[in-house]
Order: C-alpha cells, then structure tokens, then sequence
C-alpha cells in the first residue's frame, strides 16, 4: 500500500495532513518545501557549526504546538511566501475594479519573470468569476499565476483545486485570452528560442555538445549506468546555475527533488570553494526536497509551482526520475499503470517549463543492459518509450577511462550527434 492510499489519498489536496512515514512526520500539503527546508537546513547545519543559532530542533515541528512556535526560528527570507498567503486572505488593499480595467484593455504577453509573486496573483484576480473564495482556492493549490492556470489541464485544476467544470473551464479560457495564447507566428516562436539562457556544465566540450550549455525552457535527461556522474552533474549545475551570467550561470536558485538520498552539501561546498563562491550563500539557493516514495515526489514537483517565482528557481533537478516507479511497482500494479504514473509525472514538469521558460529542468535516469539485443546498443534508459518521447534532450553517459566519462546526445533534432569527453574532478565537473 502507499502512503497516498494509507492517507486515504486520491487527489492531492492542499492544506491536508499528509503522512510522511520515512522522515515520520505529519506534513501540511502545500507546505511539504518549507518544512524540508528546515530538514535539509538541519543536514547543511551539521556540515557547518559555525551557522548553529541557525539549528532546528527536530521535536519543534513534530506536532501541532511545534508548527504554531514557527515564528520562533524561521528566517524571514524563506518564509516570505507564507506572510503573501496571509495577506492574501485579510487583503483589502487590492484595488480589483481599477486594476480589472486597466489590464483588460491591453493583451498581455508571457512576460512572467518580470512579476512578483503577488504580481502575479493579482492577474489571476482579475479574471472573470475568480473572487476572493475561489482565488484562495486556486492559489493553495498552486495556480497562482495566469500562465499556470492556462497551461495546465482543466481535469487537474478541477482536482487540485476543488473548482467546479464550469468554473475552471471560463477560468482557464479567460486566462488565456489575456495571455493572447492561440496561433503563433514562426517570428514569436523564433524569438522565444532566441531568449533561450544556458547554464554552463563545467565542461567546456560538454557546454560545446549542448551548444553553450544546459538551456532553458527544456527538459534534460541524463541517463547512464550507475557511477557515471549524473548525480556529480546535478550538484554542479546547482551550483553553476547560481553564477552571473559572464561567468555561465543565469543567477537563479536550484530546488533538487532527491529520490535517493544521494545530495551531499560537503560537495556542494568543494564545487562552490573552487570557483571562489560563498558556499553558504549556494547552500542557501539550494532548495533540497527528500522524495521518499513516488507519491512524494509526484507531490513535490506538483507544489514546485508554489515557490519557483517567490525563491527565483530556474533549475529543477528530479535525481533520480525513476528509481521509486520501478521499484514500488515490481509487486503492485501492472506496467501500464505505472507508465501512466510515470507520463503523468513527466508532463507536470513539462508544463513547469511551459509555464516558465526561463526554467531549465534536469532529470537523471538509469539504464539497463537488455541482453536480448544484439546489435546496436543493448543499453536503454528505464521507463521505456515513454520516457524516450516526453523528455526534449537525452543525454547518453558512459565511463571512459578513468576520471573520465563521455556523454552523447540521443534524440535532440536541434543538436548534432557528437560525443564530448569530460571529467569528474575534486573540483567537480571539468575538462
Ligand atoms: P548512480 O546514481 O549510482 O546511478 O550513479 P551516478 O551516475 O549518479 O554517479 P555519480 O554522479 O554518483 O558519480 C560517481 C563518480 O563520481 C565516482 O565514481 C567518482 O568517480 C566521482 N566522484 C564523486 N564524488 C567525487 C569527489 O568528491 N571527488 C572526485 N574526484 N570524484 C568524485
Ligand atoms: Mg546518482
């Protein structure tokens, strides 16, 4: 049984009691990241003594009296989201009917990185029939921008927000007349590609495979046997994605969704000492989720749209995106299910880089030798075609000799098919 069917889970819902057996602890859904945050805090605090006014203590937020002392210990910073929640719901400042007309009268482009969080929000307060309840609504379950609300399939907004059919259909047609969604001509498509950012590997030959680096607006698989550096290849974007832009990065922060336990912060401060950053600073553009299971993790990138725009996130990490799927469906379920899971899971971090194209996200996959092939590779990736299909560049990566690993572009029509040789260094990923 999962944890989502012991919580008597169909749908998810925010606002729930969610049961964590793993980290045995009662999660409020929709805040699952704030309380990992002071979980990860605790893992990076150990690393680092100096920060240990900075220590939670775990038992404070194991029951209801710990949850209500939270404004004893959290940093203002990372709790911003929660005091716009609460504005949200004793605002009176928000000036509806003169912001309604104003915004009515000009269409709007997906000029989303330019808003604040609250920005955005009152976007989506300016759509027909949203009020104050149904706002709430739509904003707990993370649809607090018009591009979320436009991009995201009626069924899920239905579920996820308890809207009623008709409701969410007027909703999300409204949204995207404003945001002027239909057709495009090939120049807006060619302008969207121009805008693309990179974030640079460490490598110069890998950045050179990729054409100047890990782009934006794309989902990235890395796939390869075990050892073969994806997981090294995630720290380090994490922390190249943090660099100004002359240096390779596009100055955002990382959220790195871990299904293995396999993020370790002490690399993450060797990575940030050899190109001469604070790591505490790249520690803290690090937010770390802990997925324990697969309904987890489907949960973490589901609320991921809750905090990309407050924390400035432009890098998502899914490490590893199969692991939980295969292993928890050998016993239960059949195939097609958990394919299904799986498409489905991948097509919410699709949509994430719809929402936001400034968005990069990496997703690390396993293979499997397929000894009935005899010719051509016998290696595939894990999750079959569908994984093959939903994901915008595959990455192939095997050892060479040594330090050395060599990665090949599968399946990407923009990208050459070439191969790139680099290495796994004290200092992280390099030439
Ligand atoms: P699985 O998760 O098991 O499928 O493997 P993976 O592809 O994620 O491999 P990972 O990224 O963990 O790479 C492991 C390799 O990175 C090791 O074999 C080492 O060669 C190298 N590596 C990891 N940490 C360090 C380090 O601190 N210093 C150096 N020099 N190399 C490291
Ligand atoms: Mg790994």
């Amino acid at each position: 049984m999962t944890i989502a069917e012991k919580n008597g889970d169909e749908g998810f819902k925010m606002g729930d009691p969610y049961y964590c057996s793993e980290c045995e602890r009662t999660h409020v859904k929709g805040k699952i990241y704030k309380e990992h945050l002071k979980y990860a805090q605790e893992i990076i605090d150990e690393e680092d003594p100096e920060s240990e006014e900075n220590l939670v203590e775990k038992e404070d937020f194991e029951d209801e009296e710990g949850l209500e002392d939270e404004e004893d210990f959290k940093d203002e910073e990372d709790f911003k989201d929660e005091e716009e929640f609460e504005e949200l719901e004793e605002n009176e400042e928000l000036e509806d009917e003169e912001f309604l007309e104003e915004k009515d009268s000009e269409k709007e482009d997906t000029k989303e990185k330019d808003l604040t969080m609250q920005e955005c929000i009152e976007r989506v307060k300016t759509l027909p029939g949203v009020g104050e309840a149904t706002l709430v609504k739509l904003v707990e379950a993370g649809f607090s921008s018009l591009e979320s609300i436009a991009f995201t399939p009626p069924s899920i907004i239905q579920e996820d927000s308890g809207l009623g059919e008709k409701t969410t259909a007027k909703i999300i047609q409204s949204a995207m007349k404003k945001l002027n969604i239909g057709f495009k001509s090939a120049k807006e498509v060619w302008n969207h590609r121009k805008n693309i950012s990179r974030i640079t590997s460490g490598s110069q030959e890998l950045d050179n495979l990729l054409l100047g680096g890990i782009e934006t607006g794309a989902v990235l698989e890395f796939f390869g046997e075990f050892r073969t550096g994806k997981t090294q290849i995630m720290h380090q974007l994490c922390v190249n994605v943090q660099l100004p832009k002359e240096k390779g990065g596009i100055e955002g922060a990382a959220l790195y969704i871990d299904t293995e336990g396999t993020f370790r912060p002490e690399r993450i401060i060797q990575m940030s000492e050899a190109l001469d950053l604070d790591h505490k600073k790249v520690l803290k553009n690090i937010i770390y989720g802990r997925a324990y299971n697969s309904d987890h993790q489907i949960l973490l990138v589901k609320e991921a749209t809750n905090i990309i725009k407050e924390k400035n996130i432009k890098l998502i990490v899914v490490d590893s995106l199969i692991g939980h799927f295969r292993s928890e469906y050998i016993g239960r379920g059949t195939l097609a299910d958990r394919q299904q899971r799986i498409n489905q899971h991948l097509h919410d971090l699709l949509r994430l880089t719809d929402i936001y194209p400034d968005l990069s996200i990496c997703v690390t996959n396993q293979v499997q030798a397929k000894p009935n092939v005899f010719y051509g590779n016998p290696i595939q990736a894990t999750g079959g075609n569908i994984i093959a299909h939903g994901s915008t560049i595959r990455i192939y990566l095997r050892k060479g000799k040594g330090e050395q690993r060599v990665a090949k572009v599968v399946d990407a029509p923009h990208l050459p098919v070439a191969e790139a040789v680099f290495s796994i260094t004290e200092d992280g990923i390099s030439d």
